[in-house]
């Protein structure tokens, strides 16, 4: 109660005659005192419940909110007439407002604003907690700013108090409270049953019982956190573990020993609370008070959030107009170079003030990424899925709340706890082997035997395959995406995968944005409309499944559905927001992962040929099945993977709000930032890895020469801590057994250049676009578009390397190549041989005994062409296929030098390298090359050009120069 009134009178520092009467309901005492501007307490009135609640073994709200009304009133009167006041006489009410019990606080809070309204008082609300920071003033003199640690029975922190309402919270516990720890261990102890503790709370009959203690060494209890220099507690550890050896030793000796147990507990835990010492505590005590000390004293030099360096940013559009169209230099859709230019000219910490209130900063340094996480609470926070939250509240009768993804706070937890075990524990995740791999060797037959040769583009199997195995997993629902009649457009299958996409390339952009909260922009409809139609999908299964589960319980693996429908702490809402969010999270992430990692083993032979290897050890007969055990071992395949995700993660980084202020490289980050840690980019910098630009999975073994200890912040593809992805496992688990059945069946190539990335949210592999196509460079050079000679069907335009030429051991199938060629769109690549026979097929494999492998070049990304076949000329006669010498190389920064030569003896070179921006005094890439052929003359013709801040620049021989005036 003191506290509340000594941190009221902070107020009314300057006024003299100062009284205030304060009122505390908080937890399960109603007090009350009057306090005058010296700080002597002229009366004070506390009725405790504590006998009550010990009868029940705890604190039940209801009772403890039913007893503060009772004696609410009667308490403020009695301390009013101690002190010999009525309430005019005061000079404020004070009251506590927060944190406590929510059934005690509003009994407490109500009677104070009735008082001040009645009499005309100032209320003055007080932070419960401030308060407590606060106490040592009454009977010292202490000055701001110092160091607090507040220990009680439902809080544990540590703060530097600068001023009577000002605190900096340096660390607090990240599971129970201290309190609740003791009140647990006596519980489980029984402590209540004996006569002499059965009066007390749990810590003070821990402490009693302690004292008779007579062999305290004969528990070991682990340290919280001490391995850990920072400022937060832990106490979930210490009270499983007490409570484990409890149930040891009950069983081992067959007798009750709370004696022993209560004496090591307490010589342990003496440091624990000022009022009990206990030991262990204070070990992990004094790791928090020197961490704490360490920044304490560093807090005032830490610098100002506002000193972070970073992009220009204007009243109202914030740095917005940086992603606009033509005129802005970053692209919405490559996000990683946006981080990547951002971190070349202001450093591992880059500050974006989007728009108005919406601060962004950009972490690129390992280190700030571990402080950042290993900092976040029980209920971290992500700004993303905004419109999608908007879209989802505004249909109550459908959802409960914005979802998984989008929920933030005690609503995202409740979810989260009830939807996780499903995905996380490792048993449930392994039930699902037989079916994934069940749905890939389905896969595998359709590709050698159905697979259409109208488009070339691998991506779209990948999504459908996914499509396969998380309606089967989630929702125990086949949807027959390869069939005929789901491949059309506007099927069932087509349109899921559909309306996850645009879901979440909406999302992004619609984060940025606001305009749609006032209109309901195309871009929202779009939004809308796709999360309609998933929903429609979702409820459809949701409504056959609930009547075929009845039938059918306990046959198979449950379905996450049924698993679902199993939960007490749901409903149908929840269930169907949780397969909504799914069907967005699960098809694109997991092709796309997919897709780039064969596009590494593709560009690899050599990685390719290790783990075709593995895949032939773990799978000596390639039909034979897939089972947990071998995945368990397919270390070199989980290896690929990781290096896949490293160098192309499905997310650029993780994004955070902060709850608290932090520090990170010395600034300091104030709460309610959003953060976004830039993995992808640090996960290419020479700093952070080894020839980062370079896929090797030997950096992930251990028992290679190549080993590199990484980071463990450096690589997050899943993100990290409670709101890491919930489907981690099982999404690693489909991508395994995926690859792992390709590379066992079929050899992988790639005959293009480098793949890239284009970001909707989730990074999919690029693909070239109209822009690309008239680059001006590629006008310069005379560049058009290519045809296959078999099909006559386009191919992309010169210099598009990133085609995939595919081939298959059925002989309708056929691979097209592609190369620059001239203005007469005669100089190209013809299609990689005919259709190839088994046996041709067999001599490319080195491997004798594996004759029956095919050799496939499988298109990862062929969406190049579907996206110019519309513009097809027409068919042109075959050539026969030149030699091509291709070598690149590229820094860390994005320079790079290329150079390659045709069989008919065109050679192309050309060079990027930073130079500094005539603009904004940063760096802009400039690039000079030479492009040399032979003309039908026999001449050899040489264009030189150059571009960089002053403009494109051509020089060539054949070239007409303009006269000069
Ligand atoms: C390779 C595949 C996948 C990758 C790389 C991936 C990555 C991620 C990342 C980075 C996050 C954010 C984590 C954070 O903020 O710390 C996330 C969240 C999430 N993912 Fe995944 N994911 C994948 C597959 C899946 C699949 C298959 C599902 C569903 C079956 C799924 C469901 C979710 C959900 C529901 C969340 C939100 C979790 C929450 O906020 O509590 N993901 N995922």
């Amino acid at each position: 109660m003191k506290t509340v009134l000594n941190f009221a009178c902070g107020y009314f520092k300057f006024s003299t005659n100062c009284t205030i009467l304060g009122i505390e309901t908080s937890c399960d005492d109603t007090g009350c005192a009057i306090v005058n501007e010296q700080g002597e307490i002229l009366s004070e009135i506390t009725v405790s419940q504590n006998l009550i609640h010990l009868r029940n073994g705890g604190i039940i709200p209801d009772i403890a909110q039913d007893l503060h009304r009772r004696n609410i009133e009667l308490v403020v009167q009695k301390t009013l007439s101690q002190a010999k006041l009525c309430v005019k006489d005061l000079s404020a009410i004070a009251v506590t407002v927060k944190p406590g019990l929510p059934l005690s606080l509003p009994v407490g809070v109500k009677y104070a604003k009735y008082l001040a309204r009645y009499y005309e008082k100032p209320l003055i609300p007080i932070h419960h907690m401030q308060a407590h920071a606060l106490v040592p003033r009454i009977q010292n003199q202490i000055d701001f700013p110092f160091l607090v640690l507040l220990i009680s029975g439902a809080h544990c922190l540590i703060a530097v108090a600068k001023d009577v309402d000002d605190f900096l919270l340096l660390g607090e516990s990240m599971d129970s409270a201290p309190g609740e720890l003791f009140d647990k261990v006596s519980r489980r102890m029984k402590l209540r049953n004996i006569p002499e503790y059965s009066q007390c709370c749990g810590g003070k009959a821990i402490e009693l019982a302690a004292a008779k203690a007579t062999n305290p060494q004969i528990f070991q209890l682990p340290l919280p956190l001490a391995e850990y220099k920072d400022c937060n507690f832990s106490f979930d550890g210490l009270k499983t573990s007490a409570i484990y050896k409890l149930l040891q030793k009950e069983k081992e000796h067959n007798i009750v020993v709370e004696v022993y147990l209560c004496g090591s507990l307490l010589s342990s835990w003496k440091n624990m609370c000022p009022l009990l010492n206990l030991k262990i505590i204070k070990t992990s005590f004094c790791l928090r008070w020197y961490a704490t000390a360490v920044e304490a004293r560093s807090e005032s030099m830490y610098k100002r959030f506002s000193d972070i360096p970073g992009p220009k940013h204007y009243p109202v559009i914030g740095t917005l107009y940086k992603y606009l169209p033509f005129i802005g230099e970053y692209n919405a859709e490559t996000l990683d170079k946006n981080a990547r230019l951002n971190w070349i000219r202001y450093g591992p910490l880059v500050r974006e003030e989007l728009m108005p209130g919406v601060a962004l900063l950009h972490v690129y340094a390992p280190d700030d990424m571990e402080t950042l996480f290993r900092q976040e609470g029980r209920l971290p926070e992500r700004r993303s899925h905004t419109a999608m939250l908007d879209y989802r509240l505004s249909k109550p009768d459908v959802y409960n709340s914005g979802g998984l993804l989008a929920t933030n706070g005690p609503d995202w937890w409740r979810l989260r706890s009830a939807f996780q075990k499903n995905f996380t524990s490792p048993q449930s995740v392994k039930n699902h082997v037989t079916t994934t791999d069940g749905v890939v060797r389905d896969f595998i037959r359709w590709i050698k035997t159905e697979r259409s040769s109208d488009s070339d583009d691998f991506l779209p199997y990948l999504n459908r395959l996914f499509l396969e195995v998380i309606g089967l997993i989630a929702f125990g629902e086949k949807f027959n995406s390869f069939s005929v009649e789901e491949q059309a457009q506007h099927s069932r299958s087509s349109k899921t995968i559909l309306a996850a996409f645009q879901s979440n390339s909406g999302i992004m952009k619609l984060d940025k944005g606001i305009m749609w909260r006032f209109i309901r922009s195309p871009l929202y409809r779009k939004l809308a409309y796709s999360q309609d139609y998933l929903e429609k999908v979702s409820k459809e299964i949701l409504l056959k499944k609930m009547h075929f589960f009845e039938k059918d319980s306990g046959a198979e693996p449950l379905c996450l559905l049924e698993s679902f429908l199993n939960q007490p702490n749901v409903d149908m809402k929840d269930i169907n927001g949780m397969m909504v969010d799914i069907l967005m999270a699960a098809i694109d992430t997991t092709s796309y992962s997919t897709s780039f990692a064969l596009y590494h083993l593709a560009r690899h032979s050599d990685i390719q040929r290790r783990l075709f290897e593995e895949a032939k050890n773990l799978l000596p007969d390639h039909e034979g099945s897939i089972s947990s055990e071998v995945l368990s071992k397919a270390y070199y395949t989980r290896s690929c993977i990781r290096e896949s995700l490293r160098l192309n993660p499905v997310s650029i980084g993780i994004g955070r709000v902060l709850q608290n202020d932090i520090i990170l490289s010395e600034y300091l980050i104030p709460k309610g930032t959003v953060v976004v840690t830039q993995n992808m980019t640090s996960c290419r910098l020479p700093q952070y890895a080894r020839d980062p630009l370079h896929f090797r999975p030997e950096r992930w073994q251990r028992d290679s020469h190549q080993h590199e200890v990484l980071h463990p912040f450096l690589s997050l593809p899943f993100g990290f801590g409670p709101r890491s992805c919930i489907a981690r496992r099982l999404a690693e688990q489909n991508i395994c057994i995926t690859i792992l059945r390709l590379v066992r069946q079929f050899e992988l190539r790639w005959d293009g250049g480098e793949l890239d990335v284009r970001t909707f949210l989730i990074n999919k592999p690029n693909r070239p676009d109209s822009k690309r196509v008239f680059n001006a460079d590629e006008i310069a050079l005379n560049t058009r578009f290519g045809s296959c000679p078999s099909t006559g069907r386009v191919l992309a335009a010169k210099g598009d390397k990133n085609i995939y030429a595919v081939e298959q051991g059925n002989s309708k199938e056929n691979a097209c190549g592609l190369c620059p060629f001239d203005e007469n769109a005669i100089d190209y690549y013809k299609c990689l041989d005919g259709p190839r026979s088994v046996e041709e097929t067999d001599r490319q494999t080195a491997d004798n005994d594996e004759n029956k492998v095919m050799s496939i070049k499988i298109a990862v990304c062929l969406s190049a062409l579907c996206m110019v076949v519309h513009s097809a000329p027409e068919p042109v006669p075959r050539r026969t296929l030149p030699a091509l010498q291709h070598e690149e190389v590229h820094d860390e920064l994005g320079q790079y030098a290329l150079r390659y030569v045709t069989a008919e003896g065109s050679v192309v070179s050309e060079r990027g390298w930073l130079v500094p921006s005539l603009v904004d005094g940063g760096h802009v890439l400039a690039y000079e090359g030479q492009y040399t052929f032979r003309g039908d003359d026999g001449e050899t013709y040489v264009t030189k050009y150059r571009a960089d801040p002053t403009g494109f620049h051509v020089d060539a021989n054949h070239v007409p120069k303009a006269s000069a005036r």
